[in-house]
């Protein structure tokens, strides 16, 4: 499987690819964990990262893609990805796609997760995440069984610098100016796949795996 999961800020992406990536026994290559695990090591690329992220702008598209194809030519690639958050701008999807073709692989499908922009300010708010394991939770949707601890590995949950609510909106902003018009992109291909992201968790993955015919 080959797919790419895109979606609003917020929408659900990491978290359902935790379960598609467990289903299919593919990587997950999110673009945002790169770019937060780069900030936490403190490298020239987090440096630079921080500095779109903070304010919920894009990274530039010559550092992002470069850093994908690198990924994607990592051997546990070959027989599948799930990309989450990336492409994100028309020039990031055209340099995937052309990338994508020199190495002979094709997209099986793209899966969009719907969800309307009024709730996902407060679903970005409420997030914690895991220091130690990136686990996601949410304070009222998805709560740990005890607060502030990670379920999985009992490490301390915080909240992502760019989860305020001021950057919140700027990042539904800037998703619908420079990564909305990919979903006509990917229509165009006919291998765009909607689900309806605002349904309790176990129900977006049923219809995840029903639109991927699995
Ligand atoms: P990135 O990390 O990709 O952030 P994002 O697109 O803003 O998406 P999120 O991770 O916030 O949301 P999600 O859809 O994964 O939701 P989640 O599952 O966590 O990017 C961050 C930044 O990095 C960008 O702003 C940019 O600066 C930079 N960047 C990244 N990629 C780039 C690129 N390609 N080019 C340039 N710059 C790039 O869920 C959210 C919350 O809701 C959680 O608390 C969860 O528990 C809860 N939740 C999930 N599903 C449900 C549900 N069904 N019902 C109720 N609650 C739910
Ligand atoms: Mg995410
Ligand atoms: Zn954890």
């Amino acid at each position: 499987m080959k797919l790419l999961i895109m979606g609003r800020p917020g929408a659900g992406k990491g978290t359902q690819a935790v379960n598609i990536k467990e289903y299919y026994k593919i990587p997950h290559i999110s673009t945002g964990d790169m770019f937060r695990a780069a900030i936490k090591n403190e490298t020239k690329l987090g440096l630079l990262a921080k500095s779109y992220m903070d304010k919920g702008g894009l990274v530039p598209d010559e550092v992002t893609i470069g850093i994908v194809e690198e990924r994607l030519l990592e051997d546990d690639c070959k027989n599948g990805f799930l990309l989450d958050g990336f492409p994100r701008t028309i020039n990031q999807a055209i340099a995937l796609d052309s990338f994508l073709t020199k190495n002979g692989v094709k997209l099986d499908a793209v899966l969009d997760v719907n969800v309307k922009p009024e709730i996902l300010v407060r679903r970005m708010v409420g997030r914690r995440v895991c220091k130690t394991c990136g686990a996601t939770f949410h304070v009222e949707f998805n709560a740990p069984k005890v607060e502030g601890i990670c379920d999985n590995c009992g490490s301390q949950l915080i909240q992502r610098a760019d989860d305020t609510e001021a950057t919140a909106k700027n990042r539904l902003e800037v998703y619908d100016n420079n990564t909305a018009p990919l979903l006509e992109y990917y229509k165009k291909q006919n291998i765009l796949k909607t689900v309806d992201g605002d349904q309790p968790l176990d129900k977006v993955f049923d219809d995840i795996k029903a639109v991927l015919g699995a």
